[in-house]
Formats: C-alpha cells, sequence, structure tokens
C-alpha cells in the first residue's frame, strides 16, 4: 500500500528528496490529487506513465511555482497568456502554449506544446517552491477513471509501496482545471472547469471560443469519449425519467440531486447538492462511493444544463459513455462504504 504522509515539515522534506531522485510523488491541489515527477526529467515522467497505464504519446502539465519564468517553458508567451496567468493564477487554468527545448518530449508526447498550470492548494504551492521547479503531473488515476480528490483515493487507485502521497484533505474544487489553448488566433477552451469562458471573456475583453465536446484528439485524453469512469456502467438520465421507478433496476445506485424516485432496498443511492460548485466539490467520492458497493450500473440524474454546470456535465458525459470506462483493474482496497445510504464523507 503506498505510504500517505503529513504535508509537514519533514514529510515535505521527503516529498522533495523523492522527486529529486526522479521518483513519483502525489500530491494535492485544489481540482484533483495529482501525480508528480520533475518535469526536466525524462526517465522520471516515463514513471508516472508507467504507474497510470497511461499511452505514452499523450501530454501531461507542469505545474509551476507561483511567479516561475513562463519563458523557460514556453516561447513565445503571447500577451493573453500573460493577461489570463495574472488573472486566474494561482488557479484552476492550465494554459497550452508553444514549448520551449527546456521540456522534454516525456511530458509533451513528442508535440510541440505545453500545458501550464500554477495551482492553488498550500501543500502543491510550498512542494513546488521547496522542489524549486516545474513538477509534471497527471490525475493521480489510472487511466480512463475517475479523478482523485482525497489522499484515500490515490491510495486506492495504486498499490505501490514506493509512492508517497501527501495529505491534503479533500480538493475544494473537485473537478479538473479549464484547459486554454493560447496557441491560436482565438484562445480556445478544450476542457471546460471552474475558470469559465464567461470569466476569461470578461477578463481578456474578447471572445473565446470553446472546441466543445468534440474537442476529440488523441493527444488530449481527457477529451475521449469515455473517460472520468466508474467501474460499473454509467447512465445519465434527465430528472423527469426518474419521477418513476422504472428506470431503475435492483442492484443499481442512483446518485440524486432533486429527483426523489422510489426505489427498493437493493438500491444505493447518494444525495448531492443543488448548488454546482458544492455538486462539483463532491461529485467524484460520490461515484466512488457508489462504484464500491459493485452495482449493476450507476444513474445518474442528469443536472440543469446552464453556464454553471458545463464543466460537470462534459465529466458526467464522458463518465457514462456508452463505449464505457476504460475498465482499469480495481482498487486493491475493499469498499469503504458500508451503509446502504452513502454517507458524503468530510
Ligand atoms: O486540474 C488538473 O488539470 C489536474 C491537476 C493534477 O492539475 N491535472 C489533470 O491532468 O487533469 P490530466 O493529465 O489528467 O489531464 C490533462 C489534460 C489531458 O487531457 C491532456 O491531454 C491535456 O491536458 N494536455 C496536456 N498537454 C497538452 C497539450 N500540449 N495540448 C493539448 N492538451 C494537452
Ligand atoms: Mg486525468
Amino acid at each position: 500500500m503506498s505510504p500517505v504522509i503529513p504535508a509537514d515539515d519533514a514529510g515535505m522534506a521527503r516529498a522533495v528528496a523523492a522527486l529529486e531522485h526522479g521518483e513519483v510523488v502525489a500530491f494535492p491541489t485544489e481540482t484533483v490529487y495529482g501525480l508528480g515527477a520533475a518535469a526536466h526529467d525524462p526517465r522520471a515522467v516515463r514513471r508516472i506513465f508507467a504507474l497510470k497505464g497511461r499511452p505514452s504519446d499523450h501530454p501531461l502539465i507542469v505545474h509551476l511555482p507561483a511567479g516561475a519564468d513562463l519563458a523557460r517553458w514556453a516561447n513565445p508567451v503571447p500577451d493573453v497568456a500573460r493577461t489570463v496567468a495574472e488573472a486566474f493564477w494561482p488557479g484552476p487554468l492550465t494554459l497550452i502554449l508553444q514549448r520551449t527545448d527546456a521540456v522534454p518530449d516525456a511530458v509533451t508526447g513528442g508535440q510541440e506544446t505545453v500545458a501550464l498550470r500554477v495551482p492553488d492548494h498550500p501543500v502543491a504551492a510550498t512542494l513546488l517552491s521547496a522542489f524549486g521547479d516545474g513538477i509534471a503531473a497527471p490525475s493521480a488515476n489510472r487511466f480512463g477513471h475517475v479523478s482523485p480528490t482525497r489522499a484515500d483515493h490515490v491510495v486506492r487507485e495504486f498499490d505501490d509501496p514506493d509512492l508517497l502521497i501527501l495529505e491534503g484533505g479533500a480538493s475544494r474544487i473537485g473537478l479538473e482545471s479549464t484547459i486554454l489553448d493560447v496557441t491560436g488566433p482565438m484562445p480556445t477552451i478544450l476542457r471546460p472547469g471552474a475558470v469559465t469562458r464567461a470569466m476569461l471573456e470578461a477578463h481578456l475583453g474578447r471572445p473565446v471560443a470553446d472546441a466543445g465536446p468534440r474537442a476529440d484528439t488523441p493527444r488530449t485524453p481527457g477529451q475521449r469519449d469515455s473517460h472520468y469512469a466508474p467501474h460499473a456502467p454509467t447512465r445519465l438520465v434527465p430528472v423527469s425519467e426518474l419521477r418513476t421507478a422504472d428506470c431503475v433496476a435492483s442492484g443499481s445506485a442512483l446518485l440524486l440531486r432533486e429527483a426523489e424516485p422510489p426505489v427498493d432496498e437493493t438500491v444505493t443511492t447518494f444525495r448531492l447538492p443543488h448548488d454546482a460548485a458544492a455538486y462539483a466539490h463532491g461529485l467524484y467520492a460520490a461515484l466512488r462511493s457508489l462504484d464500491a458497493h459493485h452495482p449493476t450500473e450507476i444513474v445518474i440524474e442528469r443536472p440543469p444544463d446552464d453556464a454553471d454546470w458545463i464543466a460537470i456535465l462534459d465529466r458526467l458525459t464522458r463518465a457514462s459513455h456508452p463505449t464505457g470506462p476504460a475498465r482499469a483493474p480495481r482498487w486493491s482496497e475493499p469498499p469503504n462504504v458500508t451503509s446502504k445510504e452513502a454517507k458524503e464523507e468530510p
């Protein structure tokens, strides 16, 4: 089992030493937990791919300490990148820029662009400034699976005694960062997140494009049709259809927001808050709790289509895509939820 270590001075020193030795360290961010390695060290970066089971041509995000010199990693750094970085960093925004030679192929999957982000989490910030260099990190889950928002989620993803996991509590936001491509004539959102198109447009004073649900290239695995997926087959169902029990088979699990369908005792239910930010915060932990019951199916009440819900709907759509999840092996730990009514955990 991978050790979870407190993010005190001793834990931080251990994590920095591990990174300096080319090892992989899992750490919390405000979005989700990341699986990090020294971005300048191709051998260390390749260890991330091996652990994650991710194809090696899929690029990673380089996490930077606040105030890092962008010109080391990206050239050119257009004004639009500087403007949004100033406004939203540290924070849940990743910028795609043309890379410099300092960025190894292992990080970018061989392509000429690099993804950069300054996370807004005290543990990540301390780790990055103590390490003093970029940390390449995807979300700390097996390829295609639900992202982790707590240290114990990372423990259940990987069974590696050498993987240090820094404790940082529950990720505040709970969904991965917004990805904004600023390499072209028009800034374009490749993955929606907590930094919305409206927020970006307001700061830039110009339109921002949204590549939409089919921003689909093999180079952006988070944009594959099926991703962020529980192990159980998952279905997104309009609230109107959930007024009757007909669409909920026995042995299934339900993720609800406002619907109150009549269900029998074989159905496990989990209720998330009405508010979009609170829903996002709890979503991945809820999917994991429900999945841990090994339901025949997870049925998710479709949230509203309003602007606040765009990132959530993007993830729910991918989690429930009929091509199915990547079907990574189940986690090494037994389910930690035993009651019929899965409880929201802290
Ligand atoms: O919130 C987040 O972004 C989290 C935390 C740990 O920072 N990280 C994360 O990483 O979600 P990952 O690897 O699971 O997703 C990063 C996404 C992938 O879809 C990847 O393909 C895309 O960013 N990406 C990375 N580099 C890219 C590039 N040069 N061009 C286009 N997309 C890129
Ligand atoms: Mg991911």
